[in-house]
């Protein structure tokens, strides 16, 4: 079975993380087969909206952190770049259906969908700090913009978990289901849209993107760079190291 579920039907490309012994968390080679998705979905003429979903226990646990020690992102050819770009530039509708933890890049994916439909269990965190990182994905400029200033400094400094309500209330979620109702209530959204123009769709979304894209793609860069840098020093590496070692991390000395 493959960690990303990739299926089109009725004009709708769903592409489902799908790695559950491991909490969705996503790898190199996952990351190059959604940048491959969406990349599919942009081209097919046949695909209208896409959906992105998780498990109704879990959307992701973010970046796989033995990944993150063994082959560390070299730069923007790679995988989690083109994702991170390709979500960032995706022009047809993209939803996302969320329940359980949505951990790092689980977050910030949804600042790039249009709807974003959530379990009543979904659990948001930015916990970049934690682990002797910095944002990615444009959330350095996306959160505080969508939150305000001192919300989004509270998620992205703390790094702290958010639920739904919250979600709701800061506008980074359209809905609160039962878990079991998020997919396919997402589901029955993308057919509505599949339904629309096409072309109607595609131009209100880059009208009402096109003010900020060059901004959010600039901020994109400008993390990249320092993501990779920090992800080679010492915060980081004991962070990753006492994930695996099921330890709480000493930044005593870094
Ligand atoms: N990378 C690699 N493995 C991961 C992972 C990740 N990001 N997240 C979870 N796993 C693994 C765990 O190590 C565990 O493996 P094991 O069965 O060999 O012990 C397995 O998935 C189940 O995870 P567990 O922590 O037991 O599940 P949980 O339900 O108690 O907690 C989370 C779920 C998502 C809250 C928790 O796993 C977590 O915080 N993960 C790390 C998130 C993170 O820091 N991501 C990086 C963001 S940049």
């Amino acid at each position: 079975m493959s960690d990303i579920k990739v299926h089109a039907e009725a004009g709708v490309m769903t592409i489902t993380l799908n790695r559950l012994e491991r909490k969705n968390s996503i790898t190199s080679a996952m990351y190059g087969m959604l940048a491959d998705a969406l990349h599919a979905a942009q081209e097919d003429a046949n695909v209208r909206v896409a959906v992105l979903q998780g498990h109704e226990t879990v959307f992701s646990a973010g970046n796989d952190i033995g990944d993150f020690l063994n082959q560390p992102p070299a730069g923007n050819d790679s995988p989690v770049f083109r994702f991170l770009q390709g979500i960032a530039t995706f022009r047809k509708p993209l939803l996302a259906a969320v329940c359980g933890p949505a951990v790092g890049v689980g977050t910030t994916m949804l600042f790039h969908c249009d709807l974003v439909y959530a379990g009543d269990n979904a659990a948001f965190s930015m916990p970049f700090v934690n682990l002797g990182l910095c944002p990615e994905a444009a959330s350095s400029l996306l959160v505080p913009q969508m939150f305000g200033y001192h919300r989004g400094a509270e998620a992205l400094l703390l790094g702290e978990p958010f639920m739904a309500e919250a979600a709701l209330e800061v506008g980074l979620v359209n809905r609160v289901l039962p878990p079991t109702e998020a997919n396919n209530f997402a589901q029955a959204q993308a057919r509505k849209l599949a339904g629309k123009p096409l072309s109607s769709l595609v131009e209100t979304k880059r009208l009402m993107k096109k003010g900020q894209q060059h901004a959010t793609l600039q901020q994109m860069q400008d993390e990249g760079e320092s993501f990779r840098r920090m992800l080679q020093e010492p915060a980081a590496k004991e962070a990753f190291t006492a994930f695996m070692q099921k330890r709480k991390p000493d930044f005593s000395k870094v």
